[in-house]
C-alpha cells in the first residue's frame, strides 16, 4: 500500500500482508493482517512510530522515500515483538541519525532480539514527552499488551493514540479507518481473545490510564484505525471488565460416535434450558473462533473419548490452551467415553490450574451412551442452568 496522509504531515507508511495466514507459526488469519507504521513530520523533527514486520521492509522503505524523507530523528518503538520491530535494523542503516525511542524494558530486549547497538537508543519514562517542533509525542507506559515493555504513542496536537498491538485487529484492508463494524468487531474480538485476553488485569489497568485522554483516532499497528474511538473502546470496555454470559463452549472430539452422542443430545440439553452453546469439532476447529468463544463464556465443557488412558490429543490441546488464554470462566466440566478404563479427567482437570474455576461432577460412559448417561447429561445441565441463573449471567 502507497503511503497515504492521515492528518498534515502525519502519514500511514506501512504494509498490508493480504496472504498471510499464520502468526507466531500459530494463530490462525483468515483475514491476513497489517504492519502499520506512521511518519510524522514536525517543523523541526521527524519520527516513525514502528516499523513493519521484515517481509515487507521493502513496502516501508519505499514509502519513506515516497513521502520525501531525508532523515528520521526518532524511530519510535512501541513494542519490541518483531512484527512492528524487525525493519529498525534497515531504518537505522539507511537514517543512521536516528535514535530509537523506547522504554527501558523495550531497550534491552531490542538489543537482545535485534542486535540494536545501546547507544542507538533514548529511553523515555512514563507521560515524558519529546518536542518535533510543532508537534509533541507523549509517551504512555503500558505495561504487559502483550508483552512486559509496550508503551503508547500520543500525538497531543491531532490528539492521535498510536497503540501497536493494543486494539489491534488482524485484517488486511485497504481502508485506513473502519467501515465495516460488524467485520472490525470480530476481527478485533478474535485479536483480542488470542493475544490480550491472558493480560485481562492489566489491560484494565491500561484502559484506566487512558481515559482522560483526548482521542481522535486510535490508530494501532495491526489492521484499520478507528475514527470513531467509543466503538473499539466500548467493546474493549466489556470484554475486560463485564460478567460472563450465559454460554456453554464445548469442544469436543469423537473416535467412534460414543463421545459425539453425548454432546448432541448435551448440546440440546442446554439448549431446552435456556444456555446458548458454542459446539467446536476439534478435528477441523479454527482454534481463533473457540478463543473467541471463550472471551464471554461461563462454563466450557470438554467432550473427549479416551485414548491411551487419557484425553484424545486435540482435547488436551484445547484445554490447554484454553488455561493458557485465562478466560473469565466460572466452570469446567468434562463428558466423553472410555472403553475399559483411564485418567481422562484427572488428566484434564491438572491442565486447568490458571483457571480459577468449579469442576462440575463429569459424565463418562462406558461404551456407546445409555439411559443412564443421558439421565447424568441432564443433570450436569441442571446444574450448569442453575450455577448460571444463581451468578446472574444473561
Ligand atoms: Fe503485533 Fe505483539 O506484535
Amino acid at each position: 500500500m502507497k503511503p497515504r496522509e492521515i492528518r498534515p504531515e502525519v502519514y500511514s507508511v506501512g504494509a498490508v500482508d493480504w496472504d498471510r495466514r499464520l502468526f507466531d507459526a500459530l494463530v490462525p488469519l483468515p483475514d491476513g493482517t497489517s504492519y502499520n507504521s506512521y511518519l510524522i513530520k514536525g517543523s523541526e523533527k521527524t519520527a516513525l512510530i514502528d516499523t513493519v514486520d521484515p517481509t515487507m521492509q521493502g513496502v516501508l522503505i519505499n514509502n519513506l522515500n515516497e513521502v520525501g524523507v531525508k532523515s528520521i530523528d526518532y524511530a519510535v518503538a512501541n513494542h519490541a515483538e518483531q512484527d512492528h520491530s524487525g525493519t529498525l535494523p534497515q531504518i537505522l542503516e539507511k537514517y543512521p541519525e536516528a535514535k530509537v525511542v523506547v522504554t527501558p524494558r523495550c531497550k534491552g530486549m531490542l538489543i537482545d532480539l535485534l542486535m540494536i547497538p545501546e547507544g542507538k537508543f533514548i529511553t523515555v519514562s512514563d507521560k515524558e514527552a519529546i518536542s518535533l517542533g510543532d508537534r509533541t509525542l507523549e509517551f504512555i507506559h503500558t505495561p504487559w499488551v502483550h508483552w512486559p515493555e509496550t508503551m503508547l504513542t500520543y500525538l497531543r496536537e491531532d490528539k492521535i493514540l498510536f497503540t501497536c498491538d493494543f486494539f489491534g485487529s488482524h485484517l488486511a484492508t485497504t481502508d485506513l479507518y473502519v467501515t465495516d463494524e460488524g467485520q472490525a468487531y470480530e476481527a478485533a474480538k478474535r485479536y483480542y481473545a488470542e493475544i490480550m485476553m491472558p493480560f485481562r488485569a492489566n489491560i484494565q489497568k491500561n484502559l484506566e490510564r487512558i481515559k482522560d485522554y483526548a482521542i481522535d483516532i486510535i490508530a494501532p499497528s495491526h489492521g484499520p484505525m478507528y475514527n470513531k474511538p467509543e466503538f473499539i473502546l466500548k467493546a474493549y470496555h466489556s470484554w475486560v471488565f463485564d460478567e460472563p454470559r450465559n454460554i456453554v463452549v464445548l469442544p469436543y472430539i469423537s473416535m467412534h460416535y460414543s463421545t459425539r452422542k453425548m454432546v448432541e443430545y448435551f448440546v440440546d440439553a442446554l439448549a431446552q434450558r435456556g444456555i446458548t452453546v458454542k459446539q467446536f469439532d476439534l478435528t477441523v476447529t479454527d482454534i481463533g473462533k473457540l478463543a473467541m468463544a471463550l472471551v464471554d463464556a461461563a462454563t466450557v465443557v470438554i467432550g473427549t473419548p479416551t485414548v491411551l488412558v487419557g484425553p484424545h490429543p486435540n482435547a488436551a490441546y484445547a484445554t490447554f490452551l484454553a488455561n493458557a488464554l485465562r478466560p473469565n470462566l466460572r466452570f469446567v466440566s468434562i463428558i466423553g467415553s472410555y472403553g475399559w478404563g483411564g485418567k481422562t479427567v484427572e488428566q484434564l482437570a491438572a491442565m486447568l490450574s490458571n483457571l480459577k474455576v468449579e469442576i462440575l461432577e463429569p459424565v463418562l460412559s462406558k461404551g456407546f451412551p445409555k439411559e443412564a448417561d443421558f439421565k447424568a447429561l441432564g443433570n450436569l445441565a441442571d446444574t450448569i442452568a442453575q450455577k448460571h441463573k444463581e451468578h446472574g449471567f444473561t
